[in-house]
């Protein structure tokens, strides 16, 4: 009786000790998750400031208030139909509409003959209201990276040659793989890598970025097991790096810049850095104001905590190489438009993107994306060994790529050579600064943003009673495709080789336009803002992703 008792005491004993380590356990757990979720919130802080934070906690708490009121049956309708207008505005730009409209809704039965194309597609032209080549004109920003008509037959020769090729299979095309491997090589020449320093061509700039982004990330994986990476971007650093992030599940940290100089901070970037930051970005040149990061500055935070620096040169591309050799790189007598060290020459550099489809003036659909070091270019690869059709094995995102561009691309670099990308940044400068002079000078209504040193030129106003963006409107009412911008509300233009012949005529009509702005101001500026939601109110970000994403639906209206 007494050893019963005794057992079962032990075992109440037992039990209870179980529940308290089960107790402990489950305690334990719940002040681990706690510190973690505390250790992110202070990096969160850390990274971001106390004010955006705010910002941001008080921007997530209007747009779900919003949201909710955005239900309410009352609301609801009324938004609907805006949002249907708006919609259907957005499809009457785009898609051509009326009985006259030829439609190609299936396969025809007989297939037709190059003439029938060739007739057909001159038809769509008109029936689209434009022309072909209505580019030519020269009155719109970037967009068209033309390197005059010797080059585009060159292109198609150099397309037509290599048709059918693709770089996936380099023993059956064995020509095309050596042209891609002298593509990088004269870009990694051109960005000054090291011994050793490696690259691969992609199908543009935002595929440049997203691999590099993938780079570091499996790069930090493997070498410090960075699991939940994190990365520090400048806020004027393209968007290729957000969507990047999105793919990939990376956190970006968004930093914002000076609004004087146009660079980021460099105080504010190193308080972002933490253990689970895979790299940093810095641009030459950006592309809303055409400014340049200081990549030694943020090479040598790179280098102190071990993390990669991704230098985006999609747009510098084949300008910001040869400021210096064409003397442009010390800027002008006033200490204007001066380039600081950009390439691999900067500590710390561990990647850079170039666009041969910028200012290169390839084909569209030709990038370069370089590494300091073949072993880092390894983490861009994709490798599977027991693929049921075989080793499977490509360098970047396309499985098949396009030979021909990359021979319309090698044709141009060659065409082109140092003397011609030297002419061609020479004027392509000339035209941007003759631009930014004029309106420092000339246009005390606007100012240019920080002080950019190659083809990007920015401009917002310091007028009370002009709108930078109704500047933008009064522009395109006089024939100019320029980009509005927003942080501070302004315009750009990417100067280009079709620029250089009107840069006398942008400089008259955007003196036209400052008056007509400040005349008779509209009060809408529309030009970034679409229909009239801006994208910094809570209301915005939320109906402009909606009317952004009817945008694309109408794009594939046929
Ligand atoms: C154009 C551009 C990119 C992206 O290039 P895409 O070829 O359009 O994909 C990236 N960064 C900068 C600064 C650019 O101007
Ligand atoms: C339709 O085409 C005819 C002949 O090409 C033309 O006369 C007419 O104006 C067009 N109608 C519309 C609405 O565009």
């Amino acid at each position: 009786m007494a050893s019963t008792v005794a057992t079962t005491r032990n075992a109440l004993k037992n039990y209870a000790s179980l529940i308290l380590t089960l107790d402990n356990v489950k305690s334990g757990l719940f002040y681990y998750l706690i510190l973690l979720h505390a250790i992110k919130a202070k990096r969160h802080l850390q990274a971001r400031g106390i004010t955006t934070t705010a910002k941001e906690i008080y921007l997530w708490v209007s747009q779900q208030v919003i949201r909710l009121i955005l239900r309410l049956p009352s609301t609801r309708k009324k938004v609907e139909s805006q949002m249907g207008a708006a919609k259907l505005d957005i499809e009457n730009k785009l898609v051509p509409k009326g009985a006259n409209v030829t439609r190609h809704l299936s396969l025809p039965s007989d297939g037709k003959s190059l003439e029938w194309i060739l007739a057909e597609m001159d038809k769509m032209d008109t029936e689209m209201g434009g022309s072909v080549d209505s580019w030519k004109q020269g009155k719109l920003s970037g967009a068209v990276y033309h390197g005059g008509e010797e080059l585009s037959k060159i292109i198609v020769a150099a397309y037509e040659r290599y048709c059918v090729s693709n770089p996936l299979h380099p023993d059956v095309f064995p020509a095309v793989r050596k042209m891609e491997a002298e593509i990088v090589a004269m870009c990694l020449k051109m960005y000054r890598g090291p011994e050793g320093s490696a690259g691969v061509m992609t199908s543009g700039g935002t595929e440049s970025i997203i691999m590099a982004v993938k780079t570091h990330r499996d790069w930090a994986r493997a070498t410090k097991g960075i699991t939940e990476p994190e990365m520090i971007v400048p806020s004027t650093a393209h968007a290729a790096f957000d969507k990047g992030g999105a793919y990939l599940g990376i956190k970006v940290h968004t930093i914002p810049i000076d609004p004087y100089t146009r660079k980021v901070n460099i105080k504010h970037v190193k308080r972002a850095i933490n253990p689970n930051t895979i790299m940093l970005v810095g641009s030459c040149i950006n592309f809303p104001d055409g400014n340049q990061e200081d990549i030694e500055a943020l090479g040598a935070l790179a280098k102190k905590y071990n993390v990669g620096l991704h230098v985006d040169c999609c747009l510098g591309s084949f300008v910001v190489p040869f400021l210096e050799p064409a003397g442009l790189a010390q800027g002008d007598s006033k200490g204007r438009y001066k380039l600081t060290p950009f390439d691999f020459t900067v500590e710390g550099v561990t990647s850079i993107s170039c666009d041969t489809h910028k200012y290169g003036f390839a084909p569209k659909g030709t990038s370069v994306v370089m590494y300091r070091s073949a072993e880092l270019r390894r983490f861009q690869y994709y490798v599977n060994p027991t693929w049921p059709g075989g080793v499977y094995a490509s360098p970047g995102l396309s499985g098949s790529r396009p030979g021909a561009l990359i021979a319309g691309c090698w044709a141009v670099m060659q065409h082109m050579g140092t003397a011609g990308y030297l002419d061609s940044c020479r004027d392509i400068v000339k035209a941007a600064r003759t631009i930014a002079d004029a309106i420092t000078d000339d246009i005390p209504e606007l100012y240019v943003l920080g002080s950019p040193p190659a083809s990007v030129v920015a401009f917002a106003s310091k007028h009370p009673n002009v709108d930078a963006l109704e500047v933008g409107d009064a522009m395109g009412n006089r024939g100019w495709h320029l980009n509005g911008l927003s942080e501070p509300k302004s315009v750009h233009i990417a100067c280009t080789r079709l620029t250089i012949q009107v840069v006398d005529q942008f400089i008259a009509d955007l003196k036209d336009s400052v008056r007509e702005a400040k005349l008779s101001p509209s009060g809408k500026g529309t030009m970034v803002s679409v229909y009239g939601l801006g994208n910094s109110s809570a209301v915005g970000p939320e109906m402009v992703s909606q009317l952004a994403s009817s945008f694309l639906d109408a794009l594939y209206k046929a």
